[in-house]
């Protein structure tokens, strides 16, 4: 499989990734000089942000088994795949999982049949706002898709994020039933898994489209006393994350000297590596995973696992292209990714 190229993932991300090198994110920006940060699809909107003392303050859900799946992206075969795995385990040890879309399940999904089929299937399990849903009945179009999109990313990606969340907002709107569903979803949820307290959220424990459970943030030292800082103000042991598209687990040390943990999925319903056509969802629970993971670590007494979603890959690619054809703005930004993967690999995601 070839190596995807910096710009290639430049376009590949509905929420882009600042996790690259600074000399490849130089390279991803645009060459029509600095963008406007108040644009559509750059602006983080003020509503977005509720803070880590919301986390604390949440109702406490209690599961056994919870799969955090962010980044879905409409895909059909992989909510199949994702809906097999619980399946499996209920079979094998008892209750389900509990499911826990953490948004951005919706995406490429324009067609009215896979709209209802996500949206139907996605709110009849625990389910959070993303960006993509938080914009569906926004009165204006002032945010764009609310990606948020740092200054690295090129214009071009920015605009065809905004025209694809057009076309699904316009989808979106001849289902109000739907929609009005959508609105009430909460921005974020706190689980108790054994001992593990846990805080799900789509961006960061600050705001719905928050960059900061990026893997380049995860690592990088200016941030590390607010990442530690947020561990005890939100109350929780561990961070369930997406919204970046690209995965990370992080074992990190929080102000109290207790050992914390961010797990950022990634998304469940595009490829994360390079050459890996599958998704990644993050699964938590009392017992050891019983499906292959690509690392899973304990966190106050709970398993904490990034799970392969080994989905359909070549029905999802004819579904893809029946809503996007060549030369689509989602066929420009993504199609490449869909087919080859991200440049990023699973020891990047693992921190090794
Ligand atoms: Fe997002």
């Amino acid at each position: 499989m070839a190596a995807v190229t910096a710009a290639t993932t430049a376009a590949v991300n509905v929420s882009m990734t600042v996790s690259m090198t600074t000399a490849t994110t130089a390279a991803l920006a645009s060459d029509a000089g600095p963008p406007h940060t108040d644009a559509p699809g750059r602006v983080c909107p003020l509503r977005y942000r509720y803070g880590p003392q919301a986390i604390a303050r949440a109702d406490v859900r209690e599961a056994d088994t919870l799969y955090v799946v962010g980044g879905l992206y409409g895909n059909v075969p992989a909510l199949d795949a994702i809906e097999a795995m619980a399946r499996a385990e209920s079979r094998a040890e008892g209750p389900a999982p509990t499911l826990c879309f953490n948004g951005d399940f919706n995406w490429f999904d324009v067609d009215d049949a896979a709209f209802a089929e996500i949206n139907r299937r996605v709110l009849a399990c625990d389910a959070l706002l993303g960006n993509v849903e938080a914009e569906l009945d926004a009165p204006g179009d002032d945010a764009g898709c609310g990606c948020a999109y740092p200054s690295s990313v090129d214009s071009g990606v920015v605009e065809r994020s905004n025209l694809i969340h057009a076309r699904l907002k316009a989808t979106a709107a001849r289902h109000p039933e739907l929609l009005a569903r959508i609105a009430r979803l909460p921005m974020l949820a706190r689980y108790r898994v054994a001992d593990c307290r846990v805080g799900v959220v789509h961006g960061d424990a600050e705001s719905l489209a928050g960059w900061r459970f990026d893997v380049a943030a995860l690592d990088d030292p200016a941030e590390r006393a607010w990442l530690g800082s947020v561990f005890e103000a939100a109350d929780v042991d561990l961070f369930a994350s997406t919204h970046t598209c690209l995965p990370a687990m992080r074992r990190l040390p929080t102000g109290s000297g207790r050992e914390g943990c961010v797990v950022n999925n990634g998304a469940a319903g595009m490829p994360n590596f390079t050459g890996d056509a599958g998704g990644l969802i993050t699964r938590i629970a009392t017992t050891p995973s019983p499906h292959p993971v690509l690392g899973e670590v304990r966190v106050a007494g709970a398993w904490v696992a990034l799970l392969p979603v080994r989905f359909d890959a070549p029905r999802w690619e004819r579904e893809f292209l029946a809503q996007w054809p060549p030369g689509s703005p989602a066929w420009v930004s993504y199609f490449e990714r869909i087919t080859r993967g991200p440049a990023f690999s699973p020891a990047q995601a693992i921190g090794r």
